[in-house]
């Protein structure tokens, strides 16, 4: 199972490698890797968690940054959706557009307490749980009276359905993930109001994170004053034991973790 991991070199025959160095890798789910040195990079255990590696300074957190400013091409004014909002990806979303600027800032997630975290932590405008018998797209209205001009898409289905309904002229949406339909069985209908993307001239692109490799000094640099100022929260949900990792990563599926879900070997 790939995915991205840190952790302590053992034993290095590469120039600038030394044993006790750490290094964040894409090696995947093991205790130990033999990875070549330009697969490695190296991370200070000083500067940030090592955790922070893999979410709000790692991977998730090049996603949202790059999803939202480069790929939406957010700009100042905009109000913002985000769905999977209490999530790695999503959580952080909605602060870098608070933090630069958005009208107003909205995100959906699996739980009253998620819901809570995001107006009450995390700074959004409004939130609500889509779990509710409330379809997504009447509490949508309710959130953004004003419109969406950008949505970040996590989770397709409904969700993208209501923001196609509820986005404004010339909306942006960045599909970053379409988690609702992971483990369907059949083909996942689209959205039946697709037509009104011709309307409403909008725009919807599919985003890859390793794209945007060239934003990544830029986003340590802005997202790791945030984190260090407090003006930017993470959470993490850790899971212990790499015996645990298939578990964890079916939690992760059912919405049982809060921020990046982690797998600690130590
Ligand atoms: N394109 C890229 O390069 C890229 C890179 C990284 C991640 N991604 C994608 O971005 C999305 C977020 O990734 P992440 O790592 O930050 O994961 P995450 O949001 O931390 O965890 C997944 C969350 O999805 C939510 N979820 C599960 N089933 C759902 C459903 N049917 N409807 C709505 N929400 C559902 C759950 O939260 P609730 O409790 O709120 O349901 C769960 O906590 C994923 O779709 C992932 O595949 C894409």
């Amino acid at each position: 199972m790939d995915g991205g991991a840190v952790g302590v070199v053992v034993a290095s025959n590469a120039e600038g490698f030394a044993a006790g160095d750490h290094v964040l890798h894409f090696a995947g789910w093991r205790e130990y890797a033999s990875v070549p040195a330009r697969y490695a990079t190296k991370v200070d255990p000083e500067a940030a968690p090592l955790s922070a590696y893999l979410g709000v300074l790692g991977m998730t957190g090049l996603t949202a940054y790059a999803g939202l400013l480069e790929v939406a091409s957010f700009k100042e004014g905009d109000s913002v959706f985000v769905s999977g909002a209490a999530g790695a990806v999503g959580s952080q979303v909605g602060q870098i557009a608070r933090l630069k600027g958005a009208s107003r800032v909205i995100g959906s997630a699996g739980s009253d307490e998620k819901v809570k975290l995001l107006v009450e932590e995390y700074g959004f405008d409004a939130a609500f749980n889509y779990k509710d018998e409330k379809p997504v797209v009447e509490q949508l209205k309710e959130a953004a009276p004003e419109g969406v001009d950008v949505y970040f898409d996590n989770v397709g289905g409904e969700h993208l359905e209501a923001a196609i309904s509820r986005m404004n002229v010339h909306g942006r949406a960045t599909i970053c993930g379409m988690i609702a339909g992971y483990n369907d069985t059949e083909p996942t209908p689209g959205p039946r109001n697709l037509a009104m993307v011709i309307g409403k001239r909008l725009r919807l692109q599919g985003m890859l994170v390793q794209d945007h490799n060239a934003l990544q000094p830029q986003f340590v640099r802005e997202v790791g004053a945030w984190v260090r100022s407090g003006e930017l929260k993470y959470r993490e949900t850790v899971v212990e034991g790499v015996e645990n990792g298939v578990e964890a990563f079916l939690g992760m599926l059912r919405g049982e973790n809060t921020g990046k879900m982690i797998v600690s070997l130590a």
